[in-house]
């Protein structure tokens, strides 16, 4: 797996050029202020943005109110296609009535002060077009004029810059309660206990299938009882025995985490699995294709076939006291955002497959007490510009809330899943500038607001806690193979004048260039898995199990799915995705998956921090 920086994140003609044809939210955005009763002015600004398929969409509303404060409010609007119909809403009691749809405040929204806003939506279909509404009322006034306030603050706006620490757009309020949220956990816990940070206090699976890998290999033993991620990447997967480097199921590492539970003492443990085999997997690469395809009913197997036997197993009674989470689907929602032009991407947005096949797996997993749901967002050299961070974002905020319990379906996110994305520059940051010119010029930071994975995580967080995520989601970041150490890491700042040779004699990765994903070479392991390491951030893991490949070198017949990419090929001379460079791949690696004892070798010489 693991295409990184993606068309749409490289050059910025590019980029640019790719984005405005991707843009997934139908906005409209109208503001009013209008005296109505001698006693209350009704001002108000409605922010509609849909997320559409074939037939079916979902829908964010940010309600602001410009005027009086409000204690009770209804909002109205029509829609122009008689098609067009709500299915389900939250955060506000709906009705629909021919072309006329009603959204009335919840008790624990109904009081909106001046300023406040809300945030509400719905799940909806249609036939034929999706117009937007235009006609947004509240409590009958029209919100279609000048905002009463001299300069209110617009709604969430995607351009605003994101600089390594950004405010977070003002008219949202994060503290909007959109249903109870846990609060930070309070010790001592019960064992099975839902807490806020399922890494807090626990330990760590670890996996016989990969640890004996480990410390098959010279030196391994030193790593070989870290906790990495469980993948399972197909559906033979859940029974186990299957290809690639892992042999047990899921019901198999279940039982033995139970056994690793009973082993430890009264510390809980964590167990990470990786789900990961949405219809049109991998759509703007070829190393993880996956199985199931949307045009050949992927997206209904996926649930019956995959997800529905999964939460089944997971929801067994006798795994309830581990803690277990879910990363949801690497390298999926953000491949909607910026690589439309690739036809399985655009077949994935079109049929809304991947948003609703995310949406059933929040919904089925997030219905067993001790699972965690954490997304996968990709990583700074991706998501990184403005033109792909804030719709990103977007989109993740509308998929989770058209999940049955919104917001509270997910416990965060994570970042740099399998990908080799320095943790943190030490020597520069995004406002470094060399001889009054600014790093973001340089060709390796290429006008990108964050240069490390851990900037880029905590402002995505705050992006997303913007949009309306409680303040208790966290982040993950993965740091299995980021450490970039060995001989080859900068011991001080670069004296260069020259901002290029400043950065590239500055940075500590390593790559050819940000956009390489496949078996890089010269990368270490990186920072061990730990709790709690950074404001916002839940855990550095091990996602990505260090020695397993990421792709074939050269075309590889599998049963799997997988594709050859020629990013995995150390003498291609790479595309505009990479900057047409080298890919920096190891040669002769095996199909993604697949244990690639070179790589774990050099990743063992290069960790950083070293291995003591
Ligand atoms: C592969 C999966 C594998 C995972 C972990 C991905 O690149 O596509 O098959 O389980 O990496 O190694």
């Amino acid at each position: 797996m693991r295409s990184t920086l993606r068309p749409g994140a490289v050059g910025s003609a590019v980029r640019r050029g790719l984005v405005a044809a991707a843009v997934l939210a139908l906005g409209s955005t109208a503001a009013v202020a209008t005296a109505t009763s001698a006693n209350a002015a009704v001002a108000c600004k409605v922010d509609y943005s849909a997320n559409e398929w074939q037939g079916g969409m979902s829908v964010n509303l940010t309600i602001q109110n410009l005027g009086d404060a409000l204690n009770g409010w209804t909002l109205t609007f029509t829609f122009p296609n008689s098609s067009q119909r709500v299915t389900q809403g939250w955060s506000a009691t709906w009705n629909q009535s021919g072309n006329t749809v009603t959204a009335t405040a919840l008790d624990w929204n109904r009081s909106l002060p001046t300023g406040g806003s809300t945030n509400i939506g719905f799940n909806g279909s249609w036939s034929g077009s999706n117009p937007t509404p235009t006609d947004f009322k509240i409590n009958g006034v029209a919100c279609n004029g000048t905002p009463q306030s001299p300069s209110p603050s617009p709604t969430v706006s995607p351009s605003v810059p994101q600089s390594p620490s950004p405010s977070p757009s003002p008219s949202v309020s994060p503290s909007v309660p959109q249903s109870p949220t846990p609060s930070p956990s309070t010790s001592p816990q019960q064992p099975g206990q839902r807490v806020d940070n399922p890494y807090d206090g626990a330990d760590g699976y670890v996996n016989p299938d990969w640890s004996a890998s480990a410390a098959s290999e010279p030196g391994g033993s030193a790593v070989a009882n870290e906790s990495t991620g469980v993948w399972i990447d197909r559906i033979a997967a859940i029974t186990g025995g299957s290809a690639g480097n892992n042999s047990m199921g899921v019901r198999e590492h279940l039982d033995e985490a139970v056994r690793q539970d009973a082993a430890n003492g009264s510390k809980p443990l964590t167990i990470q699995f990786v789900i990961y085999n949405l219809p049109n997997r991998d759509c703007s690469a070829l190393a993880s294709n996956g199985e199931l395809k949307i045009s050949e009913n992927g997206l209904a197997r996926y649930k019956s076939e995959y997800i529905d036997v999964i939460a089944d197993i997971m929801s067994d009674p006798k795994y309830s006291q581990l803690r277990i989470v879910n990363i949801i689907e690497i390298d999926s929602l953000p491949n909607l955002v910026t690589n439309t032009n690739i036809p399985a991407c655009a077949e994935a947005k079109n049929t809304g497959a991947y948003v609703q096949g995310v949406q059933y797996a929040l919904d089925k997993f997030s219905a067993i007490p001790n699972v965690y749901n954490y997304i996968d967002a990709g990583h700074h050299g991706w998501l990184g510009w403005d033109s792909n961070f804030g719709p990103s974002a977007e989109l993740f905020a509308s998929t989770v809330r058209g999940t049955a319990k919104g917001f509270n379906s997910v416990t965060g996110f994570i970042t740099n899943t399998a990908n080799y994305s320095a943790l943190q520059e030490p020597f520069f940051n995004a406002n470094t500038t060399v001889n009054g010119q600014t790093v973001r010029q340089s060709k390796w930071v290429d006008w990108n607001w964050y240069v490390d994975e851990l900037s880029f995580a905590q402002a995505f967080r705050t992006k997303l806690i913007s949009l309306g995520f409680p303040n208790s989601i966290g982040m993950l970041i993965d740091t299995s193979r980021n450490g970039w150490g060995g001989p080859n890491r900068p011991t001080a700042a670069s004296t260069s004048t020259d901002v290029n040779t400043f950065v590239n004699e500055s940075r500590v990765d390593r790559r050819i260039h940000a956009g390489n994903w496949c078996n890089q070479s010269g990368a270490g392991l990186g920072e061990r898995p730990k709790a709690n390491p950074a404001p916002g951030i839940d855990a550095y893991v091990w996602i990505k199990p260090p020695g397993e490949s990421d792709g074939s070198s050269s075309a590889i017949d599998n049963d799997e799915g997988k594709g050859f990419d020629r990013m995995c090929d150390p003498t291609y001379t790479g595309n505009e995705r990479n900057g047409n460079n080298l890919t920096g791949a190891l040669p002769n690696a095996p199909v993604s998956g697949h244990w690639f004892s070179a790589q774990f070798r050099e990743l063992l010489a290069n960790a950083y921090p070293p291995l003591s």
